[in-house]
């Protein structure tokens, strides 16, 4: 069995904290060419837009030494015609050493590496999980606070969809960080990653209504985020919310001088361009470390690098050949072909195996 990373909680607190002394080392030889993967080829399977995720993948493959193949149009491949994502990846295992994925099925990833016998890495998948941006996002804060223990974090956003938020905050429970919670009404942190970070982590959410009355001065880092337009179902819900909240420099006088403000980008209408030029706008400089980053991981998944404990224990996964997905935006609900599968986690609920989603009526 290969090492995938589908979910942040597939890697340890040890082997994340490993793969942050692997980063940064190769920060510290930044835009040069290594020689460590030369015998590598990673693919890039995009079916949804990217600019830096798959970016950074591609030129961190290029700057360990190795090759690249991408699929960035799903439109231009044979998803146009039909194919699978199952069929795809077990081609695509015969051209490449590595797959990294991006897809807008939510447990698209899972699926990927269930059939394809290469490391798979997950780029986003749908709304669900974001793990690699994940391990940026916690490189920058501890690059700029120097900690994540002990650090609060104001997530503000699009906290219902943004699957970046989703494996971040699992992120910080686990490593001791205090979290806020700002969404706009119907956009808030989803209840069953609450009650797990709480169960789990012993993290409760601080909730906030708005970002003005936020106690900004509280806050060690300021992480916005993008309403996810594209996952809405209803463009008037969209039209609804979309203009409910924008960081500028005026909300920053509330905020510390040693204050930093993140965004996995693109942004659109929440953080103001004014705020480019104060030193607290740490958001370039995150997407900059995308790519020692990913280069640790690349390294790691291929055992180019030793990182320990890349698994911690798995959830229990049974196959139920009878099971059907209630999530409608499960990928078992798109494409034919998976065999149908139940995980159940330390709280108990019946959860699909692919997209996680706990099942409101148990159908077995
Ligand atoms: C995020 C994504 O795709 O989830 N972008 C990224 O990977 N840097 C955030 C977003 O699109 O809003």
């Amino acid at each position: 069995m290969t090492p995938d990373l589908i979910s942040i909680r597939d890697l340890s607190n040890a082997a994340i904290e490993n793969l942050f002394e692997l980063a940064a080392e190769f920060a510290a030889t930044p835009k040069r060419r290594l020689s460590l993967a030369t015998d590598a080829v990673l693919t890039t399977l995009f079916y949804e837009p990217s600019t830096r995720t798959r970016m950074s993948f591609e030129a961190a493959m290029l700057r360990l030494g190795g090759q690249v193949i991408s699929m960035a149009d799903p439109g231009a491949s044979s998803a146009a015609k039909g194919e699978t994502l199952a069929d795809t990846v077990r081609i695509v295992e015969s051209y490449a050493d590595i797959i990294a994925l991006r897809h807008p099925r939510e447990g698209a990833a899972k699926v990927a590496a269930d059939f394809a016998d290469v490391p798979v890495i997950n780029g986003g998948d749908g709304a669900r999980e974001h793990p690699t941006q994940t391990l940026l996002d916690l490189y920058t804060i501890f690059q700029e606070k120097g900690r994540l223990a002990g650090v609060t974090v104001a997530l503000c956003g699009d906290l219902k969809h943004g699957r970046t938020v989703h494996s971040l905050a699992q992120g910080l429970a686990r490593f001791g960080a205090r979290v806020v919670c700002i969404a706009p009404p119907g956009l808030e942190l989803p209840a069953g990653l609450q009650a797990m970070l709480a169960t789990q982590h012993g993290l409760e959410c601080i909730h906030a209504d708005s970002l003005e009355s936020l106690l900004l001065a509280e806050c060690d880092v300021l992480y916005v985020t993008r309403i996810q337009k594209e996952r809405f179902a209803d463009p008037l819900e969209f039209d609804r919310v979309r203009s409910s909240y924008m960081v500028s420099r005026d909300t920053l006088t509330r905020a510390r001088e040693d204050a930093i403000v993140l965004h996995p980008l693109p942004r659109v209408d929440e953080l103001d361009f004014s705020l480019d030029g104060d030193p607290r706008a740490a958001y370039f400089r995150q997407a900059a470390y995308g790519v020692p980053v990913r280069m640790a991981l690349i390294a790691a998944l291929l055992g180019l690098k030793k990182v320990d404990d890349l698994h911690p224990a798995a959830d229990t996964v049974t196959p139920a050949p009878d099971f059907h997905c209630d999530n409608p935006r499960c990928i078992t609900n798109a494409e034919r072909g998976i065999p149908a599968a139940t995980a159940s986690f330390s709280d108990g609920a019946l959860r699909c195996a692919y997209c996680e989603a706990v099942q409101e009526e148990v159908v077995v």
